[in-house]
């Protein structure tokens, strides 16, 4: 459907005036583009204008817009039954068959999942679990949750609290206590590789010295950092941070809410490396986006542990949603579109288009440094001299202003975090869709940097 510039605007001014958006700052929202349907990775809006999707909307549309098996597989069930109660004495079909499924696809050490509606929700619960856990194995004081500087783990105030980014935390406090982030510590005996954002295994350990082992229940982290800006890890990372982990009895939370689901090229992120968390916190493309769903997934001893539980304690932590049968019935049919499809293999092979074009466009650019990618997720930094490291002043909105243009003059729809570019197309986009984002890219930079 197209309007007419009079409908838009008075939409706009509808809109301005009641709908509260995410991060809402209203003078950055005068001009916003209004969607109205999608095809594959293309996305058009109320003026009939197509855009590509470089973010998969927010790194969750996976299989691609306007999939009518999974309105199929909506409509299906929702004809069945609107709703059931999936508390304790509960369960339904679709929702059994998808925790089976998760766990199959997930890491060999999984055994159980909780289902959650966002991927808030799955880290917050995460770190109940995680408590909890302690809890039954007689280690109460074991309460503290350790984040890391640059993550994102979600709007709910812990999870907030968790984030590493204090944009979301100004405003917001307090926070919420016993979860602090890792710092750099005082003698830096740090061995990362340029691309990890100086990101060191070191820190965490140091973080757990520093508050006492027997204080802390466990660790977060994204295996590749999104909204902090795409920062894939060095190899040894995660196996150092798995290392240290043990060696101190602190869980491992995987946040693989962008990651999970094949983004990286493969099912879940930590295999690159292969280490396995304790805990996995999913969300986004386990339904690509059609219906909201998320999950924390625990291993099998934390799983052990639910199944025996003492009969005083009981695992008090519900959402009315949770375990949806439509966003499972939708899940499950999403997941069969990736086995069918083979989008695993498809992210890595065109996250290899995507970099490898990225880094022959603009690699050595006076202005860009830092391309980096891990399947189809990937990042550069625009700066204002590559060679000497300086930075554009923020007041200058570089970031902002190759995303405008790749928009506008490009076609194609991404997110900057500052001066960082980031990008996540759809797992079904094509070899030719690849090229068109980095011919975008490469010439939004070159025409907002001059370079
Ligand atoms: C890594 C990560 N964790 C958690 C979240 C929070 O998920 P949600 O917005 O579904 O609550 C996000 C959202 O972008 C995310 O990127």
């Amino acid at each position: 459907m197209t309007l007419d510039e009079a409908r838009i605007a008075a939409l706009v001014r509808e809109d301005l005036a009641h709908l509260i958006h995410p991060q809402w700052y209203a003078p950055d929202h005068q001009d916003p583009v209004i969607f109205d349907h999608g095809e594959g990775v293309w996305l058009t809006d109320v003026r009939g204008r197509r855009y590509l999707d470089g973010l998969s909307s927010l790194w969750n549309v996976a299989v691609g817009h306007g999939r009518g098996e999974l309105a199929d597989a909506a409509a299906e069930q929702m004809r069945k039954v609107a709703f059931t109660n999936s508390y304790t004495g509960f369960s339904n079909l679709p929702a059994i068959r998808l925790a089976a499924k998760v766990v199959e696809l997930a890491y060999d050490n999984m055994a159980g999942v909780f289902f959650t509606n966002s991927g808030s929700e799955s880290n917050e619960g995460a770190l109940k679990t995680a408590r909890f856990y302690w809890n039954l194995r007689g280690r109460p004081a074991k309460v503290k949750l350790i984040a890391r500087e640059r993550s994102y783990h979600g709007g709910t105030l812990a999870t907030a609290s968790m984030t590493g980014l204090p944009a979301f935390w100004k405003y917001f406090g307090p926070l919420v206590p016993e979860i602090v982030h890792t710092r750099r510590p005082d003698v830096l005996d740090c061995d990362c590789e340029p691309n990890s954002d100086g990101e060191c295994a070191h820190w965490l350990e140091a973080a757990i010295l520093r508050e006492g082992a027997d204080s802390v229940a466990a660790c977060i982290a994204e295996p590749v950092k999104g909204a902090g800006g795409v920062w894939p890890p060095s190899a040894h990372y995660f196996p150092r941070l798995r290392e240290i982990c043990d060696r101190y009895e602190v869980l491992l939370i995987a946040d693989e809410v962008i990651t999970g689901f094949g983004r990286t090229g493969r099912w879940f992120a930590l295999e690159h490396w292969g280490v396995q968390p304790d805990i996995l916190t999913v969300a986004k493309a386990l339904t690509s986006g059609y219906v909201p769903m998320g999950a924390f997934v625990v291993s099998a001893p934390i799983m052990e542990a639910l199944s025996n539980l003492p009969p005083d304690a009981r695992f008090m932590h519900a959402y009315t949603n949770s375990a949806h049968p439509t966003a499972a019935a939708v899940a499950l049919r999403n997941l069969r579109i990736f086995e069918e499809e083979r989008l695993v293999e498809n992210a890595a092979a065109m996250g290899e288009r995507l970099g490898g074009g990225l880094r022959r466009a603009l690699g050595g650019h006076a202005h860009v440094a830092n391309i980096r990618y891990l399947g189809l997720i990937a990042g550069l930094t625009l700066l204002r001299d590559a060679e000497r490291g300086t930075a554009y002043d923020a007041a200058e909105g570089v970031g902002g202003k190759v995303a405008r243009h790749m928009r506008e003059q490009g076609g194609v729809i991404t997110r900057f975090v500052g001066d960082q570019v980031v990008l996540a197309p759809p797992l079904v986009v094509r070899a030719e869709e690849i090229d068109q984002i980095v011919g975008a890219v490469e010439s939004a930079v070159r025409a907002v940097t001059g370079g």
